[in-house]
């Protein structure tokens, strides 16, 4: 399979749904939501923020928690991903950290992500971002 083509409007959608998935957020020790929102092949949409814990190494990436969103809601064995995109309370330049790039492979990989980079928002492939993805 390989890379589709997002549509502006399948862009716009996934950014503004990760951009309200922000609001979610907990994030009391960082300071720094985060919403991700995802888009399946059958075409659902699906969400997730960051879940902070006061052992910090404890808490979840709002794009882990939007693709165990996706598991659990798809109904399905497996979900294959599409498209990705990641939005931050604090405007700022935010592209998945590795483990997430790696939980992104690991459902597609052919996936675009969608992010802030240093111009504003960019669309990558995750095996630009992960060229080495684990699989076994
Ligand atoms: N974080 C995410 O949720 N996704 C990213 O792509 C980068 C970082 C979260 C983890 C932590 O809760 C906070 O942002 C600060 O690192």
């Amino acid at each position: 399979m390989t890379t589709s083509e997002l549509t502006k409007s399948e862009q716009d959608q996934l950014i503004k749904k990760a951009t309200q998935a922000i609001n979610s957020s907990y994030a009391p020790y960082s300071g720094f939501k985060v919403g991700a929102a995802l888009l399946t092949f059958p075409g659902e949409i699906f969400t997730g923020c960051n879940v902070e814990n006061a052992s910090y190494g404890l808490s979840m990436c709002a794009e882990r928690n939007a693709i165990a969103n996706a598991i659990i809601g798809s109904g399905q064995d497996t979900i294959t991903i599409k498209a990705i995109a990641v939005a931050n309370s604090h405007n700022v330049a935010c592209s998945p950290c590795g483990a997430c790039r790696q939980v992104i492979w690991e459902f597609g990989q052919n996936a675009q992500v969608i992010f802030q980079g240093n111009q504003g928002w960019q669309t990558s492939t995750i095996k630009d971002l992960l060229p080495e993805g684990f699989s076994l």
